[in-house]
Order: C-alpha cells, then sequence, then structure tokens
C-alpha cells in the first residue's frame, strides 16, 4: 500500500526548503568551543536572506541564549517563521535534569515565550521522556498548551522505537527528533513514526564528527570543556577510522563530505525534515551548497514515499563506493 506523504505543519510562505531547519544548538556559545555571537547571528541573519525560515531551539541550549538568538531575527514578521522550542530538561547547576510533569512544562513553556518576546510558539515539543513522569502525562500537557492557543503543534524527541509504538499510536503527523545519521542508524525509530510521526533529523552530522572542522577528528579535536568530549563517537577508534576514509573518498570522488552525509540521510525512509547546527558563515554556506546540489539535480523525491530526496537518483549521481560507505558506517562504535 502506498503512503501518503506526511506534511511538515504550518509551513510559512516564504520558505523556500521547508525539510531543511537550522539548529541554534552551538550557536548560544556554550560547551562547543570558541564563540563569536555575531557570526551566530550572521548565520541565522543569512540563512533568512536564503529562504529559511524554520529554527529550532530550547530553552536548554547555552542557558536560554540560543532562544535569545532567535528573538533578534523574528521580531519583524514574526509570522513569517517556524520556531520550534522545547522543554523538559533543565539546569541544576551544571548537571542537567529531567522536569516534565505538567508544571514544569508550562513553566518552561512561557520563559521561552519571554526569551523568544512572541506570544505564541510554533512547534513546542519535549525535549526527552521524563524517567519519573508517564510520557502521557507530558504529551497531555503540550495538548493543553495547544488547546490554550499558546502554541500551534507539539512535537517529541528522543523517544524509542517501542516509545513511539505505545503513546503515539492513535496520532498523526508529530513531529519528532530523531538523532539520526550514517553512525548513529536508528532505522526502527524512524520506521516506527512511519505512519504517525514527521521524523526531524537532530544532529546530523554527529555534531560535527562527520563535517570538515577540527571537531571531525574527535576528542583530540576539541577541547575539554567542549560538550562533545562526553560523545563517545568522539573516541569510537572504529567510527573515527572509518570518519578518516569517508574524507577520503569524498575527496577523491570531488563530492564534499556534508553533502554526501546530508545526501544520504535525506533519502533515507520516513525522514522528513533534516535540522543540521551550522555556527559558522562558511558552515552555512555548506549546507546551502547542498541545497543548490538538490536543486540543479532535481533530487527531490516525487513519489509519495516518505523520504524527503529520491534515492534512487541520489545513488545515480553520487559514486557507488562513496555510497556503500556511508552505508555500511560502524554503528554506535
Ligand atoms: N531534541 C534533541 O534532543 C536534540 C539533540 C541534539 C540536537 N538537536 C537539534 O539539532 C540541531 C543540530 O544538532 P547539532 O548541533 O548536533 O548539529 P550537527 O549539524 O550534527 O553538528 C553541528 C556542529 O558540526 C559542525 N558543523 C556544522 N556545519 C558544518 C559544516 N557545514 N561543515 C563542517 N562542520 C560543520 C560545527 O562544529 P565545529 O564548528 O566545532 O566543527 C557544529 O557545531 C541542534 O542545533 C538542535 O537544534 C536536538
Amino acid at each position: 500500500m502506498k503512503k501518503e506523504k506526511i506534511l511538515l505543519p504550518g509551513n510559512p510562505v516564504n520558505a523556500k526548503t521547508p525539510w531543511l531547519w537550522i539548529g541554534t544548538w552551538s550557536m548560544g556559545g556554550e560547551g562547543f568551543g570558541p564563540h563569536d555571537e555575531r557570526e551566530s547571528l550572521k548565520v541565522l541573519e543569512s540563512a533568512v536572506e536564503k529562504n529559511i525560515r524554520h529554527f529550532d531551539t530550547a530553552d536548554l541550549y547555552a542557558h536560554g541564549r540560543s532562544e535569545y538568538l532567535i528573538r533578534k531575527i523574528i521580531q519583524q514578521n514574526r509570522e513569517e517563521f517556524f520556531i520550534s522550542t522545547k522543554g523538559g530538561l533543565a539546569w541544576n547547576g551544571r548537571r542537567v535534569e529531567h522536569r516534565a510533569s505538567p508544571g514544569e512544562l508550562e513553566t518552561q513553556m512561557h520563559e521561552s515565550l519571554k526569551r523568544l518576546k512572541t506570544d505564541y510558539i510554533d512547534l513546542y515539543q519535549l525535549h526527552w521522556p521524563d524517567p519519573e513522569i508517564p510520557v502521557n502525562e507530558s504529551i497531555g500537557a503540550l495538548k493543553d498548551l495547544k488547546k490554550r492557543g499558546l502554541i500551534r503543534y507539539w512535537g517529541v524527541g528522543n523517544l524509542t522505537a517501542e516509545q513511539v509504538g505505545d503513546y503515539l499510536d492513535k496520532e498523526k503527523n508529530i513531529p519528532h527528533q530523531v538523532h539520526f545519521n550514517p553512525v548513529r542508524n536508528k532505522k526502527e525509530i524512524l520506521a516506527a513514526g512511519s505512519d504517525r510521526c514527521i521524523n526531524c533529523v537532530i544532529s546530523p552530522l554527529e555534531q560535527g564528527l562527520l563535517g570538515t572542522g577540527k571537531s571531525s577528528l574527535g576528542k583530540e579535536g576539541i577541547g575539554k570543556n567542549d560538550l562533545r568530549a562526553g560523545n563517545p563517537l568522539f573516541s569510537g577508534q572504529g567510527v573515527l577510522e572509518w570518519n578518516r576514509q569517508l574524507e577520503v573518498l569524498a575527496g577523491k570522488k570531488g563530492i564534499s563530505k556534508v553533502s554526501a552525509v546530508l545526501l544520504w540521510i535525506c533519502s533515507r525512509p520516513h525522514v522528513s525534515a533534516v535540522i543540521p547546527g551550522p555556527r559558522r558563515v562558511s558552515q552555512l554556506r555548506d549546507i546551502l551548497k547542498f541545497r543548490d546540489e538538490i536543486d540543479k539535480n532535481a533530487l527531490t523525491s516525487s513519489d509519495k514515499g516518505s523520504s524527503i530526496l529520491s534515492a534512487e537518483k541520489v545513488k545515480a549521481l553520487m559514486p557507488q563506493e562513496l555510497w556503500h560507505h556511508l552505508d555500511k558506517a560502524p554503528i554506535d562504535a
């Protein structure tokens, strides 16, 4: 049976590619090494210039500073933007805690409204399920916020395949943020949401490991206070070796590593949106180049399937060896 393509909610008129959102975690200036706030703002402004209108943030990111940055770009033409933010995780000193009871979610949502200086949020998500609170209760709170017109849509993040089955079985078109890329190949979570979720891929470049900067070297490329030091893949020898080979292979085949990774992700089944997190203008440029390649080669999926790009067309464009390498990455090594 052919599946209807799941549509993204609330597509703003001027969004050229509603499946491409820009994530602002690393733009807040906390945990990702040296930071330049003016450059982060420039990234956002340049993205807007290039008709990107979907931006993802969270109250957690850099203690709210990522939301403050977004506030700067949405004050004019608020209705042109689709802003997604989230609650359910909060700082306690230097530790992050789950806080996703209905009361806590409501409080956090109001704080996000203030930081963003807006009277509604387009998409408000449960950042992570709280082990102390039944997921249904957190979701109930989000539905209530929607009923009251404070948020336009509700969504979730980081659910397991089982939780998608258990808690979203009566739902349709629920945005779900899923950590997915060649080295986090959790196909089963995407598949579990195939008929009920808008799967939005987060950390597509595995926090920079699959990029081309110093962080692509893994732990030796980042400082010791960098939050990515806690990502086991940054010191996974199997992944690091595979990553070095990916760089060489992409170079030899004349395709940028970032484009190769994003093309692979966007042609996987049940992926509806991708949320990279460029924090420098040059990194945004890479992302826009990837978008241009899609346009130039007409790679968008035309069937009613649920991937963004046609896997057939991407495979025809990408050297077989490179596709195969992306497809056979060591997972979670
Ligand atoms: N719901 C959740 O739990 C959750 C979790 C994670 C992320 N997210 C969302 O997903 C977004 C993206 O995740 P992420 O920040 O981990 O994104 P990512 O795109 O996987 O990695 C971002 C890092 O990669 C490097 N980079 C970015 N663009 C690059 C390019 N074109 N070329 C080379 N390197 C590049 C930069 O690090 P260097 O400058 O150090 O190289 C940047 O800080 C977040 O901003 C957030 O909105 C949500």
